[in-house]
């Protein structure tokens, strides 16, 4: 079973045709009695909560949602589960730890969020994982034709706009559906703690839509930038998720970001 199963990784999970999802309108994580009623109707072997209020700017301004969408449900949801005997997994975000930036992130590293959205990240990971549930950190996720930035800078360009794209921002794209075929191995499985899921190698967010348009063959209308040249809530410098666990206890490793692309651009015109 999936919660949030309209957004962005909740869909590519419904998409693999192996979960049920339940998007907002059929469950608010923040009604505890309706998901208690959801796990007896569905029985499922596991949930995944892809549910959250994933806007990172948007957060700073609703702080007593975001606690209570990223932190207070999400651990009341795994109590739940786990009185259940049902598998929780949660996920969450590389924006926890924000640094240092010279090394890869693994999970034993100490927490240091620095925005409102990472603070009630960080609350609902602690939550979990002290109900027995399982987090997975993701990062950069995007999806062709899947809304959100990787979409809107390509439909851009291809309408002849001009974008600007930072490169002192450094991450792993991760394309939703490896994500999610991923996740449904960490689900199927055994194993607690926190789990790092991200492609390999590393990227600035300009090189990613370069790549992104020469794939899709949109011209690069495209300025370099940088990171203090926007506005919005803090984000970190560079935040690349260590995912050695991942492969040591599953023996899952996400190709290189930009094999990766490559795999999910669609074939012809994708009509940008
Ligand atoms: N996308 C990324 O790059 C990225 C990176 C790192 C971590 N993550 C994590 O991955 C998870 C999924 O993110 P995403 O990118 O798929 O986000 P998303 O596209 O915004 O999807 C989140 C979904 O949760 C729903 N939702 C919000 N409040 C809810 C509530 N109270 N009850 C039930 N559903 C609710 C949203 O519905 P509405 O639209 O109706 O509000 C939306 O459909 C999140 O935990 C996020 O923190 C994402």
């Amino acid at each position: 079973m999936v919660t949030g199963a309209g957004g962005l990784v909740g869909s590519a999970l419904v998409a693999t045709g192996e979960v049920k999802g339940l998007s907002h309108s059929a469950l608010d994580i923040c009604k505890t009695d309706d998901f208690e009623r959801a796990l007896d109707v569905h029985q499922p072997a596991f949930v995944i909560n892809a549910a959250a209020l994933a806007n990172v700017d948007r957060a700073d301004g609703v702080p007593d949602l975001a606690a209570a969408v990223n932190g207070h449900a999400p651990t009341a949801l795994a109590l739940v589960a786990a009185r259940h005997g049902v598998r929780f997994v949660h996920l969450s975000t590389d924006y926890v730890l924000d640094g240092p930036q010279h090394h890869d992130l693994s999970e034993s590293m100490t927490p240091n969020p620095k925005s409102t959205y990472a603070r009630s990240k960080l609350m609902g990971e602690c939550g979990v994982l002290d109900a027995g549930g399982v987090v997975v950190r993701l990062q950069w996720v995007y999806q062709p034709n899947g809304g959100g930035f990787f979409n809107h800078a390509l439909a851009m360009m291809a309408r002849g706009e001009r974008i600007r794209l930072v490169t002192d921002q450094i991450g792993c794209p991760s394309p939703a559906s490896l994500v999610a075929k991923a996740l449904l191995v960490i689900a199927k499985n055994q194993g607690t703690g926190i789990f790092h899921l991200a492609t390999g190698g590393e990227a600035t967010a300009f090189e990613w839509i370069e790549a992104g348009a020469l794939a899709a063959g949109i011209p690069l209308l495209a300025d370099a930038a940088k990171r203090a040249d926007f506005d919005g809530a803090h984000r970190p410098a560079r935040s690349v998720l260590n995912c050695d666990r991942l492969a040591t206890d599953f023996g899952l490793r996400l190709p290189h970001w930009r094999t990766a692309l490559q795999t999910v651009m669609p074939d012809g015109d994708a009509g940008w």
